[in-house]
């Protein structure tokens, strides 16, 4: 047994160019699934893995935040007097603990290792776990607490994995992997967005990270990688190759969307809103009449395609 992993670290510096122009006066973390931000998907996953102690990094632009995270006193007493109590509860679970959240600012974009290693002094020596809220991952039991629990018997550093077709590995960072013994990857090495044709496997880093202290030291050397940027993955390959044995690679259980992406996004808002109570039956109507209407006509050429060529 190790000690409990209570804090977590938000890299969320990023100008959200992808999603312009929505993101030009809102964080891309404000984009919201169904009803939810994004961000709030995140730490709602590290709630339930025991984590205590929020810390975000953060850039120009984001401040708005920081007052979604804080409480709104008008909103809470018109809805108190107009007695909506579960609106109420809806916002409560937005609500932080007093000095239980920190803000800390990357000042340059200088990678994802450099955001982490931003939140050093916040950090300490404890280990820490890293949510990337642009992974979404639809869970059973939430993708951080299966970690969080492999790690009380593991320790060490523990990056979720999975596999990814071939032709995408050069988006990820990726293991070179030595053995595997259940949902455990045992890698000798890692890469961060290898070239085509060079990907040691397709066993893929998914934006989830329980670090142990040591990953900072290696930050500290503030070591420049793939595409011109500090990155986390090498501050870890760094770990494995002085400390064999001590990084693993965690195969979680549960459905990852790319919400980075727009069609990952949108991918994510259909999933996560046919697991609706509310909205399921009406949806379903609704996307069986896309099938139907809208999906038919662009099948109908690829049939006439596929049996040209047969
Ligand atoms: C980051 C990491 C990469 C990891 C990926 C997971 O890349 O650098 O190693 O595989 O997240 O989503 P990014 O997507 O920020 O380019």
């Amino acid at each position: 047994m190790c000690a409990k992993v209570t804090t977590a670290i938000f890299p969320i510096a990023g100008l959200g160019t992808r999603f312009l122009p929505a993101t030009k006066s809102i964080p891309k973390e404000i984009l919201t699934l169904v009803d939810k931000p994004l961000i709030q998907y995140a730490v709602e996953e590290a709630r339930e893995a025991g984590i205590t102690d929020f810390i975000f990094v953060t850039a120009r632009g984001k401040s708005s935040l920081e007052d979604y995270f804080d409480t709104n006193p008008t909103l809470e007493a018109t809805l108190r007097m107009a007695g909506k109590t579960q609106l109420l509860d809806t916002l409560a679970a937005t609500n932080m603990d007093s000095g239980r959240i920190a803000y800390v600012r990357q000042h340059q974009a200088l990678g994802l290792g450099h955001a982490v290693w931003c939140a050093r002094r916040l950090v300490g020596s404890r280990a820490a776990a890293v949510i990337l809220p642009d992974d979404l991952i639809v869970a059973e039991t939430g993708c951080l607490k299966q970690m969080v629990d492999a790690h009380d018997e593991t320790g060490g550093t523990l990056v979720a994995t999975m596999e990814v077709a071939p032709g995408q590995t050069s988006s990820y960072g990726i293991l070179d992997v030595e053995a595997e013994k259940g949902r455990l990857v045992y890698p000798r090495g890692m890469v961060e967005k290898p070239g085509r044709g060079t990907a040691p496997s397709n066993l893929a880093v998914i934006g989830r990270y329980i670090l142990a202290p040591g990953i900072f030291e290696h930050l500290e050397a503030r070591t420049v990688g793939a595409g011109g940027e500090i990155q986390l993955t090498d501050a870890i390959a760094a770990e494995i190759a002085i400390r064999p044995g001590s990084v693993l690679g965690f195969r979680f259980t549960g459905t990852r969307f790319d919400c980075g992406t727009k069609a990952g996004f949108m991918q994510a808002a259909v999933h996560l809103t046919l697991r609706r109570d509310d909205l399921r039956d009406e949806f379903a109507d609704y996307l069986r009449g896309v099938m139907d209407r809208d999906l038919a006509p662009l099948r109908a050429p690829l049939r006439a395609v596929t049996s040209a060529a047969s």
